[in-house]
């Protein structure tokens, strides 16, 4: 921290803090275990960094405060704003759209009129934080017009933009009536990043054909509104997990014999499979769940031998479609177990809440088969956890294709979620794989989810945008 601002801003759509109200109305904050929280803090605390975000409560505003050396800057939203920018634009409009229109994306004005609103808020407080010639790192699908309203306001600072989420093709891109404005709004930043390198190509495209913009590769060319001219490039930057921090909580004696004492829990099943997701539509829930009743049905499968534990974390309880997707799984989950389960003897065991890291860790120390079958994902975290949960070599990984994590994971049983048989067939080899085929496949995913961690992802991508020039080229340059 200089006298003039921060040297780093990261701005994200929440705080990394859990925020909660006592009941005579005091407000307290604890640190969230957030893998974005872990990758940034060393990185935060070197530069002396802030953190600009929303509290995640309605109609909460707050001063800017510190927490851990970082300084943490609330940015307020009414309830109304809530409803239309987050669970409106952001969760109802972008998030089925740029997951391939999985479920339908929602058009509404109000709920656009509401994004450029809270982007424009969000955009002043960076602003307002950041020191000359910062560096102002900006998260997510939802702080898109975040990057140029930031430059508008501040020409000195560096620029970057990271999206957790996929980017969908040019032709379902076509659809949203502000795809013009989004590309804009992205293009403000000096390096963006995605998370394959097929959702970089599916952003240029769209640069392409929305814009007047020249593009070579990765670069696209931007001439801002005073006529300079600056160079954006968008690429690929896979993030990752605190892989080693994983590691280590699954190596514990405490976090072992819980792994061991859940398997006991379940009556000792020759085969746990294992599902952990939040409760989101793109995760393909039904499918998996569909696929593993049709496998009891057919007898490939038979209980108490094989039980499946879903943990599935309330998510984004407001919006319509997690409402309904709840009840699918519910009735579903409730079908099969009233079917193929006998007393103390359930096929599925389905809990509906969110776990501490140990009990995370000791769950997937526990199952033999994990079972990620997105239908679409950016990276999907779930899946290196698992793998640096594993140091015993043991357990195999079904990964759903469509997740950014399958461009990585070699070693894992490749799926496509909508071939239930294709699916089934997998799973079942997954079950019946013997230990020296169970080692020889974690032992590269391991690999290569210890090398690559969180730390190495933003570390990557800091240095990329260090690199660009301070300022961009006025109009008279070449
Ligand atoms: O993966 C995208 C993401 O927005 C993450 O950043 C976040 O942790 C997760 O989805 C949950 O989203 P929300 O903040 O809406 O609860």
């Amino acid at each position: 921290m200089s006298d003039d601002g921060y040297d780093f801003v990261v701005v994200a759509n929440r705080l990394p803090v859990d925020f909660s109200v006592a009941e005579d109305g005091t407000t307290s904050w604890t640190t969230s275990p957030g893998g974005l929280v872990t990758a940034l803090e060393p990185v935060m605390q070197a530069h002396s960094g802030a953190w600009v975000g929303w509290s995640g409560s309605p109609d909460l505003d707050h001063e800017p405060f510190d927490a851990d050396g970082v300084r943490l800057v609330p940015v307020a939203l009414s309830a109304t704003e809530v409803e239309l920018y987050y669970e409106g634009f952001s969760n109802d409009t972008l998030w089925p759209l740029y997951h391939d229109v999985i479920e339908p994306p929602a058009y509404h004005r109000q709920w656009w009129d509401a994004y450029r609103k809270v982007n424009a808020r969000f955009a002043a407080a960076a602003a307002a934080q950041a020191a000359p010639g910062a560096i102002v790192w900006v998260q997510d699908y939802q702080l898109q017009l975040v990057p140029a309203l930031l430059r508008e306001l501040r020409p000195d600072v560096r620029i970057g933009f990271f999206n957790h989420i996929p980017f969908p093709s040019l032709e379902i891109f076509a659809q949203l009536p502000w795809r013009a404005q989004v590309i804009r709004g992205l293009l403000g930043a000096d390096l963006i990043g995605f998370q394959r390198a097929s959702d970089a190509a599916n952003f240029v495209r769209s640069v392409r054909r929305f814009t007047d913009l020249t593009t070579r590769g990765e670069v696209i060319t931007v001439t801002d509104d005073d006529g300079g001219r600056r160079y954006v490039r968008a690429a690929a930057f896979p993030i990752s997990i605190d892989s080693e921090h994983f590691d280590n909580l699954a190596r514990s004696p405490a976090v072992k014999a819980r792994a061991l004492e859940i398997r006991e829990e379940l009556g000792n099943p020759e085969v746990m499979l294992l599902g952990v997701d939040r409760l989101d539509y793109t995760k393909g829930i039904r499918h998996r769940v569909k696929a593993f009743g049709e496998l009891l049905q057919d007898g490939r499968l038979t209980v108490p031998e094989v039980t499946l534990v879903q943990v599935a974390s309330p998510s984004r309880e407001n919006v319509g479609a997690y409402q309904q997707l709840r009840e699918d799984v519910e009735l579903l989950v409730g079908r099969i177990n009233g079917e193929y389960g006998h007393l103390g003897k359930a096929p599925i065991h389905y809990f509906h809440h969110s776990y501490p890291a140990e009990e995370m860790a000791a769950l997937y120390l526990a199952a033999d088969v994990m079972l990620v079958t997105a239908l679409r994902d950016g990276m999907n975290l779930v899946a290196k956890e698992y793998v640096a949960a594993r140091s015993d070599e043991r357990g195999v990984l079904v990964l759903s294709e469509f997740t950014g994590a399958a461009d990585e994971l070699a070693g894992s049983v490749l799926i496509n979620p909508h071939d239930i048989d294709g699916m089934k067939d997998r799973i079942v080899l997954a079950v019946e794989m013997d230990y020296r085929e169970q080692r020889k496949r974690m032992r590269r995913l391991r690999r290569r989810v210890l090398e690559d961690d969180v730390e190495k992802w933003s570390q990557t991508f800091l240095a990329v945008l260090s690199a660009v020039p301070a300022h961009h080229l006025p109009a008279h340059q070449p």
